[in-house]
């Protein structure tokens, strides 16, 4: 049986989706901004990752007939804001360590709303930010491998 979602959960769910198809075109044009060709592939791969976060809820955009607002819109919201963005690497990864935990909190909330057979996709959207942030512990220690939680996630949609 499937339990009704309430709008909370739809607009939430729409809205969050429509956070990682921006995200994706942030980080893409943040790859563009900086020089160093290591931070700019670290760039890409995290908007690979926001691209695999929102491709893995789509389905429950389509089961509730949610309509995203156009993806050029957000992709140029996305873009406007990696503008206004600091292209200092440290400053660049402070920043989101700063911003990231609370996103985890966010989808928390999302899965605590939603119905359980929602759960599964839901999931893979949480673990993207857990991914996310292991990649910016890391890095922000200079390790090597630091890229490795995303290349992870990738693979397996698990952080
Ligand atoms: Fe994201």
């Amino acid at each position: 049986m499937t339990t009704t979602p309430t709008q909370k959960y739809l607009d939430t769910l729409k809205l969050y989706y429509e956070e990682e198809v921006e995200g994706e075109a942030y980080f893409d044009c943040i790859a563009e901004r900086l020089d160093d060709p290591d931070h700019k592939q670290k760039m890409r791969l995290m908007a690979r990752v926001e691209n695999y976060a929102a491709a893995s809820v789509f389905p429950l955009l389509e089961k509730y007939g949610l309509t995203p607002r156009p993806s050029e819109t957000l992709s140029a919201s996305g873009k406007t804001q990696a503008e206004d963005s600091t292209t200092d690497w440290s400053n660049l990864i402070a920043g989101m360590r700063k911003t990231f935990p609370g996103y985890i909190d966010d989808f928390e909330g999302l899965e605590a709303m939603a119905p359980v057979e929602d759960l599964p996709m839901l999931k893979i959207l949480t673990a993207h930010e857990v991914a996310a942030i292991k990649f910016l512990e890391l890095e922000a220690k200079g390790e090597p491998g630091s890229a490795n939680p995303m290349h992870h996630y990738l693979k397996t949609g698990t952080a």
